[in-house]
């Protein structure tokens, strides 16, 4: 791997529109979450739609066997070789790339080199899912270009795998499949466990959906992320002594969990296993309000998943619970909570339309004086999946 400035520099505007008209253009989106946190790895539903944030990327194919990464916003190329991808694990940028082109190899498909140059618009770190775009666009992308055609919801297995191989986040499968198969103006119920899923509409009536951004980067996310998978993992085991057919916390009922709750022995993992089937059943409940067009009652479940999220699975964090409080405390605010994986990151808010400039004036204000940086905000736009464009 090599870092050309140089070469960078001679990479103007006008050389990527040159590349841009003569190569092929992909875009996929980030996603945001509407209800269904940390179950899509407990076998439960979730209720993601892809977002209008992009990550674009123009793509041309070498003949040897050198993949080369640029960036709009970076200073550097990342320069690696497909006979020998193991060694770029830890890059700071341009593993998920890596990742996916290694898993693509790895099912037998015969690729060459090839040139990328990524726009990145989804804002990195964000719990918006700015990894799971950059490794669908990347698959997507590379595949068309050598002529392979795959489904797109294989194209999300092939990036969750690989970013549980190269990069290490034991993710659910969420994220990529958002991405991936994202539809204008819909959400999309998905069970992850079958991975039957349904597109639902979503038809707020004068009310918008707001993202709000703590601009907190998610430093511990990683490693908390994989430890509430385990702690899940542990909650399960000692369920199952009464449950020994059941194969995911969200295969039980409140009824059933209450039942075998006294025989998980860590108080932790109680809480987070207590999480995991009341969400899944707060997903079911809240898309049945929302297909009666009752905004208010789905609202509510966004707000119950929440509290759940930071009192019982902690995952949220000073700066996620001053948005989302304050958000409560707005007249026109009918929902608001934490979305993706926490620690940070971005919450959602469904503000009446005709509210959301003093939404956004008020929770600004609130936010600074608290936490001393500002947070950003945009209205959200459900977009479709990855495509050519
Ligand atoms: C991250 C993961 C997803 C999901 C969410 C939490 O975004 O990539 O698979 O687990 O966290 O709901």
């Amino acid at each position: 791997m090599t870092y050309d400035t140089r070469r960078l520099n001679r990479f103007n505007a006008q050389c990527i529109w040159k590349f841009r008209r003569k190569n092929k253009i992909f875009q996929a989106p980030g996603r945001v979450n509407l209800i269904g946190e940390h179950i899509d790895y407990n076998g439960g539903y979730v209720f993601p739609a892809a977002i209008d944030k992009v990550s674009t990327v123009a793509v041309r194919r070498r003949q040897d066997s050198i993949i080369k990464l640029y960036a709009t916003d970076l200073q550097y190329i990342v320069e690696a070789d497909l006979n020998n991808l193991d060694q770029y694990k830890n890059l700071k940028w341009g593993n998920y790339q890596l990742g996916v082109i290694d898993q693509i190899i790895k099912k037998g498909m015969k690729i060459k080199g090839a040139e990328f140059i990524f726009d990145d618009k989804v804002p990195l770190g964000s719990g918006l899912s700015s990894s799971a775009a950059i490794e669908v666009v990347t698959a997507y992308a590379i595949l068309q270009l050598y002529g392979y055609k795959m489904d797109k919801l294989d194209v999300a297995l092939l990036c969750q795998k690989a970013e549980h191989e190269y990069v290490g986040v034991k993710c659910g499968i969420m994220d990529q499949f958002a991405s991936a198969m994202g539809l204008k103006d819909n959400a999309m119920l998905l069970d992850c466990n079958s991975l039957q899923y349904e597109y639902i509409p979503i038809k707020l009536d004068n009310y918008s959906i707001i993202i709000s951004n703590t601009n907190k980067k998610r430093s511990l996310g990683s490693s908390m992320y994989n430890k509430r998978r385990s702690e899940c993992e542990r909650a399960l085991a000692d369920m199952q002594k009464k449950f020994p057919e059941k194969k995911y916390l969200c295969d039980f009922s409140y009824k059933e969990f209450i039942s075998c709750a006294d025989d998980i022995k860590d108080a932790d993992c109680k809480n987070r296993a207590e999480h995991a089937v009341c969400e899944n059943l707060r997903v079911l409940d809240s898309v049945k309000a929302l297909r009666k067009n009752d905004i208010s009652s789905f609202c509510k479940y966004l707000n119950l998943s929440h509290i759940s999220l930071r009192d019982l699975y902690e995952v949220s964090c000073k700066e996620l619970d001053v948005l989302v409080e304050n958000a409560w405390m707005q007249k026109d605010v009918l929902g608001s909570r934490m979305t993706g994986a926490g620690f940070g990151g971005c919450t959602v808010s469904i503000v009446k339309s005709e509210s959301v400039k003093e939404f956004i004036e008020d929770i600004s204000k609130v936010y600074l004086e608290i936490i001393g940086h500002s947070a950003s905000f945009y209205i959200c736009n459900i977009s479709d999946g990855v495509k050519e464009i």
